[in-house]
């Protein structure tokens, strides 16, 4: 089985290349944009250049394509032309591994169910650009493809395969390292995700013919504030050191308050696979 990864060398793109690189049975290419790419055998590719686009893809020809690109601020080109060049190319025996965000309910009155209605942000408002050009994604390929996976992810942390950490993990450590405290947000609940339970999932996504919308994640809702105290403690730090940040925010960058996920249908789906 021939295996394609957009965005190899990214956060979680390492660790789903990695898994599947362990997997005899798939034989996986990967890209990445800017140099220098973390693994050697990583092929230069801006998706959004439809001439070496489909030059890359009618070379790989796969049977599955993972999705794990993300360009913030132009995450809107990402969906308009990237995306795009990719669904004209899909034939309907070519599955879409799309990873998506729990940033799609921004109404923020989670916690969230796959058949929920997903809500855009006002233009102007601080991080449209990402939430509404997720929420565009999701719909033209649910209404253009039938052979596809979207797995919604809330924030996700932890090691990755080389040993990269998480933006805000990698903050928290810094912090406390250096004896000072940091404060997060008790407000925002989430659902956090494991960077390695997520590339599990996309492997599991990728060997079977399973399809159709999943949130993923543990069980457990948490703000950022109790998730980074948790944190702390099992990094070997005082917990105390982490403090509530102030909820004062303008109207145009509100962040979503609860866009926490139910995950039964994932956890269902992976026991009976495990079992
Ligand atoms: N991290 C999270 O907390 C989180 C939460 C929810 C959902 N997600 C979703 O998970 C997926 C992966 O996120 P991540 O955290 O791994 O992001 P990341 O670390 O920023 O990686 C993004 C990848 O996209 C590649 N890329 C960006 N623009 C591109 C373009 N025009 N053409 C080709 N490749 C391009 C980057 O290439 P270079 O490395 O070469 O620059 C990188 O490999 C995304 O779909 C994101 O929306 C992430």
């Amino acid at each position: 089985m021939k295996v394609c990864v957009f965005g190899a060398s990214g956060y979680v793109g390492t660790s789903v290349y990695k898994l599947l690189q362990e997997d005899s049975a798939i034989e996986v290419s990967g890209t990445f944009l800017n140099d220098p790419p973390l693994y050697d055998d990583l092929e230069k590719l801006d998706i959004n250049e439809a001439e070496s686009f489909s030059e890359y893809y009618k070379r790989e020809q796969p049977d599955v394509v993972v999705w794990s690109v993300m360009d913030g601020p132009q995450e809107h080109e990402l969906t308009d032309r990237g995306l795009m060049h990719l669904i004209t190319h899909l034939t309907p025996q070519t599955k879409l591994i799309y990873i998506s965000s729990d940033f799609v309910y921004s109404a923020g009155n989670g916690p969230y169910k796959e058949e929920d209605p997903l809500s855009t942000l006002a233009d102007d408002h601080l991080i449209s650009n990402y939430v509404n050009a997720k929420v565009k994604a999701e719909r033209f390929i649910t209404n253009e493809l039938s052979n596809y996976v979207i797995l919604r992810a809330g924030p996700v942390y932890g090691e990755n395969q080389i040993g990269a950490l998480d933006e805000q993990t990698d903050k928290l450590s810094y912090h406390l390292r250096s004896g000072r405290t940091i404060a997060f947000r008790d407000d925002l609940i989430r659902t956090f995700v494991h960077v390695e339970e997520l590339a599990g999932i996309i492997a599991e996504m990728v060997r079977n013919d399973v399809t159709g919308v999943f949130n993923t994640g543990s069980e457990d809702n948490q703000s950022y504030y109790e998730f980074m105290r948790a944190t702390a403690k099992k990094l070997g730090y005082n917990p105390d050191h982490v403090e509530k940040e102030s909820e004062y925010e303008e109207a145009d960058c509100e962040i979503p308050k609860n866009t926490s996920l139910i995950t039964d249908k994932i956890a269902e789906l992976m026991k009976r696979k495990s079992g």
